[in-house]
């Protein structure tokens, strides 16, 4: 099973969470402005809440990856709970593209909210979630 990991980061936070799938999956984090250049089962997509949506950049890289994207699992931040999950999901849809039901979310630091999140454990539970999705991907 191929696990490719995606993401795009304004102020580094969604690249901390991927750095931290990345290697829990043994798969290098890059940009969601590196293409797939080949077919991968998994797509772990970085994708944080900016103005209570996904960047324009994630819907983007969906559109002109579809083909090489087997099943996408969403993971990000924002300073309230909010998820991009729902955004993705619809955007892969109208690109014939899976999104996995799971998603990963934590607080992400915006001004004075949040100081310091992603965090350590943040991080830690992003790797422990990516293993288990591969695991549940992987019998399925
Ligand atoms: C321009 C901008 C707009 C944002 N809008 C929202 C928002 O609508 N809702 C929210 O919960 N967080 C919002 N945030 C907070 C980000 O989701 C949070 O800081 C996240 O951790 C940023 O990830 P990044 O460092 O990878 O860019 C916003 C942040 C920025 C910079």
């Amino acid at each position: 099973m191929r696990t490719e990991v995606r993401y795009f980061s304004r102020g580094g936070a969604t690249k901390k969470l991927a750095d931290a799938i990345g290697r829990a999956v043994g798969a290098e984090a890059k940009s969601v402005e590196v293409p797939l250049e080949q077919y991968a089962d998994v797509v772990f997509l970085g994708a944080s809440v900016y103005g209570g949506k996904p960047d324009p950049a994630v819907v983007n890289f969906i559109g002109a990856n579809a083909k090489n994207i087997g099943k996408i699992v969403v993971f990000g931040s924002a300073c309230t709970g909010k998820s991009t999950h729902a955004a993705i999901k619809s955007a892969a849809a109208g690109n014939a593209v899976k999104t996995a039901e799971m998603f990963f979310q934590c607080k992400g630091q915006f001004l004075f909210m949040n100081k310091g999140r992603p965090n350590d454990q943040d991080c830690a539970d992003a790797a422990e979630f990516a293993k288990k999705q591969i695991k549940l991907l992987g019998v399925t």
